[in-house]
C-alpha cells in the first residue's frame, strides 16, 4: 500500500535479494516479537532473557528497547500522545526491517495505543508479528518501581505517566498474555517459545534457489 510521505520525487528501489534467501542464509525466519505493557511490567527483563535464549538456540535476534531507543534514534521525542505515536511508528518500521533482514526483532515498548501497535503489525506483516501483552497489574508495577518513576509521578514531579495520568489501551487480541507477577522470567520465556513454535516461527523456511535473481 502506498503510504503518505512528505518527500517528493522519491523512488522505491527493490532489492535483488528476497527475504526467503536472507532467511536461508541465516537458517531461520525473521519476525517481530512485540512486548507491550506498563512501565515496570517486565518488558526489558523478558526481552533480555528471550534474546539470550534465541541466540543460544542459534536464532539471530536483537532488542529494540524503549529506554535505549530514546537515547539515540528517538532522542527528539517525549511522552505526549503525539510523540509516543511517532516513537512507535519509527520503531515499528525499524522492527519490520530487521524482520525482512531475517533477524528476530524483540521490541519492548509501553506502546499504549492500539492504533500504533496495529500499525507496527501492518508494517511487519501479520504472519511476522507476535504481540505479547505483559498484563502485570498497575499495583505490582508500582510496587516494583525499578526506576522510582511511579513515586515521582504520584508526587506530581512527572506528568503524562502511563497508568497514572496517561492512558494504556489494553490489547484485546494479543497472541500471548504474560503474567510476570506470577511466573519467573524463564517460565515466561518457555511460554513465548511455545507460542513461537505453534506459529511455526522457529523452523527455518526453505527458500527456492530461483529467489536469487541472476
Ligand atoms: S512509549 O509509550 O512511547 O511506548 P517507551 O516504551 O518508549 O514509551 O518508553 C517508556 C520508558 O520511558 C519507561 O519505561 C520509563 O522508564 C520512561 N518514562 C519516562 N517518562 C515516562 C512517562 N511519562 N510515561 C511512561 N514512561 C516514561
Amino acid at each position: 500500500m502506498e503510504k503518505e510521505h512528505k518527500g517528493k520525487n522519491i523512488t522505491w528501489h527493490a532489492s535483488r535479494v528476497s527475504v526467503a534467501i536472507r532467511e536461508q542464509l541465516l537458517g531461520q525466519r525473521g519476525y517481530v516479537v512485540w512486548l507491550t505493557g506498563l512501565s515496570g511490567s517486565g518488558k526489558s527483563t523478558i526481552a533480555c532473557v528471550l534474546e539470550e535464549r534465541l541466540i543460544r538456540e542459534g536464532h539471530p535476534a536483537y532488542i529494540l528497547d524503549g529506554d535505549n531507543i530514546r537515547h539515540g534514534l528517538n532522542r527528539d521525542l517525549g511522552f505526549s500522545a503525539q510523540d509516543r505515536d511517532e516513537n512507535i511508528r519509527r520503531v515499528g518500521e525499524v522492527a519490520a526491517m530487521f524482520s525482512q533482514a531475517g533477524v528476530v526483532a524483540i521490541a519492548a515498548f509501553i506502546s499504549p495505543y492500539a492504533k500504533g501497535r496495529q500499525e507496527a503489525r501492518e508494517a511487519a506483516g501479520e504472519a511476522q508479528f507476535i504481540e505479547i501483552f505483559l498484563d502485570t497489574p498497575l499495583a505490582d508495577c508500582e510496587q516494583r518501581d525499578p526506576k522510582g518513576l511511579y513515586k515521582k509521578a504520584r508526587a506530581g514531579q512527572i506528568s503524562d505517566f502511563t497508568g497514572i495520568d496517561a492512558p494504556y489501551e489494553r490489547p484485546e487480541n494479543a497472541d500471548l498474555v504474560l503474567h510476570t507477577e506470577r511466573f519467573t522470567p524463564p517460565e515466561c520465556i518457555d511460554q513465548i517459545m511455545q507460542c513461537l513454535s505453534n506459529r511455526r516461527l522457529l523452523a527455518p523456511r526453505l527458500a527456492s534457489k530461483m529467489d536469487l535473481k541472476s
